[in-house]
């Protein structure tokens, strides 16, 4: 029986009163989930006050981000250790909006993935192909290369890797359950060859435009093992429902 993965990335959302407010209204929606784990990744200001709401509960937290150094002069930056003092049990690595924006590279997503994985934080290891990478055809180049990188010696425990085509991040197109299936044994192939059986076990979640709508089809796919969900996850009764998906279409 597969045990699914879905977590919310909030992004640059919400302040501390609204994070506490979602959780007021999402935690009893939620309370009976079993056979899925839900994540919840605030910006690094709320993490405290979520905390403080679903501990004890079955929703765990994560952060979007973090740096790999332990401590030091690194103006602006959060530590793994800071984070599991702040009650994380997951972080987001390799976002598409960090490799964009703030030149996360394949060099740096390594890092912070070992970093991460040496405290167990566990990872949420983002990859994605552009729409100009897509309609060039190289779509599994691409999805190799950040794959095989950004996993360069590191092992497979406490890991979910998430595959979010850029294409579909806030623009209201999800892949076709086809294409995020033939992406997702795509991955199943290059983690096999790396980690052999064990690649069974690894969560594959698909993140881009999941909605209450389309995740139940997504989730039906062999290989989609949860999923990453940013606008959807804004909202108590949006966000429930994707993760209270139904089973059989
Ligand atoms: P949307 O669900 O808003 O498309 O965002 C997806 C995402 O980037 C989650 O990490």
């Amino acid at each position: 029986m597969k045990r699914y993965f879905i977590a919310a990335n909030w992004k640059m959302n919400k302040t501390i009163g609204e994070t506490k407010e979602f959780l007021d209204s999402f935690l009893p929606m939620v309370k009976d989930v079993s056979g899925t784990e839900v994540v919840l990744a605030p910006p690094f200001t709320s993490l405290d006050a979520a905390f403080q709401k679903v501990k004890g509960t079955n929703v765990q937290l994560s952060a979007q981000d973090l740096f790999w150094e332990d401590k030091g002069a690194y103006t602006g930056e959060i530590s793994v250790a800071m984070l599991l003092d702040a009650g994380c049990r997951h972080v987001i690595i390799g976002h598409s909006e960090r490799r964009q924006h703030f030149g996360d590279n394949d060099d740096a997503v390594n890092r912070k993935i070992k970093a991460a994985k040496k405290a167990g934080l566990g990872v949420i290891f983002c990859v994605g192909e552009s729409l100009e990478q897509r309609e060039a055809g190289k779509t599994f180049d691409v999805i190799r290369s950040e794959t095989e990188k950004g996993l360069e010696g590191v092992t497979d425990e406490n890991l979910v890797v998430a595959y979010e085509p850029i294409w579909a991040i806030g623009t209201g197109k999800t892949a076709t359950t086809e294409q995020a299936q033939e992406v997702h044994a795509f991955i199943r192939k290059i983690l096999e060859d790396s980690y052999g059986n064990k690649a069974g076990s690894i969560r594959i979640i698909y993140g881009g435009s999941v909605t209450p709508e389309n995740v139940d089809s997504l989730m039906v796919c062999r290989d989609v093992d949860g999923a990453l969900v940013g606008g959807a996850s804004l909202k108590p009764e949006s966000f429930s429902r994707i993760v209270n998906f139904k089973k059989e279409m």
